[in-house]
């Protein structure tokens, strides 16, 4: 009997780590790499492969523990703070789109040269922040 449950809750734990993205949020489709857009590095006109650009490679987790790229949730952009050593901030939906496009935060302090600058429509850039927003 026991072994049925812990079955069952492995399944039910595999289903979470794979949820999917619904097939209507794009912000979510383009977070997980399923829709693929186009970027390249600061001062580095190369286009990176494609499957190098997904959000979810770098921004793996949701805490702030020390990680390679920063949690993108909306804790994590709308806390007024200081970023990168600079004054107080917070993102809103055109600095997080500025940020994406051109590399340089609230503050206007340019990015780790490890987050690549993309070529992201308008409406696909306020899909991801309200994507980001939700988690
Ligand atoms: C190859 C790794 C990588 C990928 C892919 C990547 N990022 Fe980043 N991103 C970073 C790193 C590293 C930083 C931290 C830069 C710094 O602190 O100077 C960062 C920072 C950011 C920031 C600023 C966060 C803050 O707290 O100031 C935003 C916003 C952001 N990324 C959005 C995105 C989005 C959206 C995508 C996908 C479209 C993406 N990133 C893909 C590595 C990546």
């Amino acid at each position: 009997m026991a072994h049925r449950w812990v079955g069952l809750a492995l399944v039910a734990m595999v289903t979470v780590a794979h949820a999917a993205c619904e097939p209507r949020d794009l912000g979510c489709a383009i977070f997980d790499g399923e829709h693929l857009m186009s970027a390249h590095l600061r001062d580095d006109d190369r286009t990176l492969p494609a499957w190098t650009t997904r959000c979810v490679n770098c921004h793996v987790g949701t805490s702030k523990a020390a990680a390679f790229a920063p949690p993108l949730t909306r804790e994590s952009l709308l806390g007024e703070t200081r970023r990168r050593g600079g004054p107080m901030s917070h993102y809103d939906p055109i600095a997080f789109c500025r940020a994406i496009k051109d590399g340089v935060d609230p503050a206007d302090i340019v990015l780790r040269r490890a987050m690549p600058r993309y070529k992201i429509a308008d409406a696909q850039c306020a899909a991801l922040w309200q994507f980001v927003m939700s988690r």
